[in-house]
């Protein structure tokens, strides 16, 4: 099940699922390498070169910003390199996502590979050509769209992530099962400890099938925001002690009741109940709807203005189905509030 990814035809990126790294991922071409420090050790300990022009650097949510680019930027020119370069990011979603912006950047726009190091990175982040930094007014409002050319997931890496963070990753793997409507399939991701590259494939092959046919989000797309729509709302009130992947498996377990109670069918009992359990423990993390309203209102999901101004683009999971879209008002997400705070009790 490791190797090279097949793909929708046409697919920006080739996508190659690994035990560990190996020399012959690299790009073919001159390269050089931007990467988290945190994974110095392990990419020394793989052998793996590390080009002229290598950058490793400490990135994190608060310096996800434009001005943290300009050194780096500076720095390949100043090493000289050509447009024929391929830029490889190593590291999580911030590392990836602004890697792909550098690259984007820097002599208008040279080709990048994609080392996601984190589980959310490369179940998501990692693919879809999504790049970009954070603004004062709000996370990744400046970017662009510049897929990868290719992506190398490598599950060595997953063994180094301290546990809270590869929890939280879980959540959008799950999220890939449920657009689907596969409580089973969901299940499983939910009990394996490091996802195995069944799973892993799965969801890749799923993302890109979605991104091939809708790249720009103007349809498809947006069902990629299954467990979003309250669950950024839910990390933003939280001040971010939620980690995202851990608002998204909350907003999860809300969309799901929510479904419900909008009437439709509902997912096997057993299936809630596990959920709700492996959420328990945030819990004393979830703040009341009164704070998380403002946040879902201003989400950019919410509909444009007039009679729908008040209304929230919502994504509901169907057991068997591929999820729906819904423009739903925020009283029916204070409703799923409530219900999923009744789950976690
Ligand atoms: N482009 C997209 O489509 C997309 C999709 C989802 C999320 N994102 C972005 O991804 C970011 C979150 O990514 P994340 O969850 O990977 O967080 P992150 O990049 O902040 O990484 C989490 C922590 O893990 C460390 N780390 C990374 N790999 C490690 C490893 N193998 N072992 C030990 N530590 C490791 C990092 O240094 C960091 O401290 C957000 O900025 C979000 O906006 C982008």
């Amino acid at each position: 099940m490791t190797g090279r990814l097949t793909l929708p035809q046409g697919f920006p990126t080739e996508v190659m699922l690994l035990e560990r790294p190996a020399e012959d991922s690299l790009p073919e071409g001159p390269w050089f390498l931007l990467a988290d420090r945190k994974l110095r050790p392990a990419w020394e300990a793989s052998g793996l070169p590390q080009p002229p022009g290598t950058l490793w650097v400490e990135v994190d949510e608060g310096s996800k910003r434009l001005p943290t680019l300009l050194p780096w930027l500076e720095h390949w020119a100043e090493a000289g390199y050509h447009r024929d370069a391929t830029l490889v990011a190593l590291g999580g979603g911030v590392l990836t996502d602004m890697g792909g912006l550098a690259a984007a950047l820097f002599l208008r726009g040279i080709s990048w590979h994609a080392w996601p190091t984190t589980l959310l990175s490369q179940v998501d982040a990692g693919l879809g050509g999504k790049t970009g930094v954070n603004l004062a007014a709000g996370k990744n409002l400046a970017g662009a769209f510049h897929s990868p050319a290719r992506m190398v997931a490598c599950r060595s890496f997953l063994r180094t992530l301290p546990p809270r963070d590869l929890a939280a990753g879980r959540w959008e793997l799950v999220k890939m099962a449920l657009l689907d409507g596969d409580a089973s399939i969901a299940l499983r991701m939910l009990e394996e400890a490091i996802p195995e590259p069944e799973s892993l494939a799965f969801a890749l092959r799923r993302k890109a099938e979605i991104v091939h046919r809708d790249p720009l989000e103007h349809g498809e797309r947006r069902l990629l925001n299954l467990g979003h729509t309250l669950g950024h709302a839910l990390e933003a009130a939280s001040g971010h002690t939620l980690l995202h992947g851990e608002a998204v498996g909350l907003g999860l377990l809300a969309a799901c009741c929510l479904a419900g109670a909008l009437g439709m069918e509902t997912f096997p009992e057993a299936f809630l109940r596990r959920m709700a359990d492996a959420l328990r423990p945030l819990a004393a993390r979830v703040k009341p709807w009164s704070l998380c309203e403002a946040y879902l209102k201003r989400d950019k999901k919410a509909l444009g203005s007039g009679a729908d101004e008040e209304r929230i683009l919502s994504i509901l999971p169907v057991p068997g189905r591929t999820a729906i879209q819904k423009a739903l008002a925020p009283r029916s997400w204070e409703e799923a509030h409530t219900l999923m705070n009744t789950r976690l009790a």
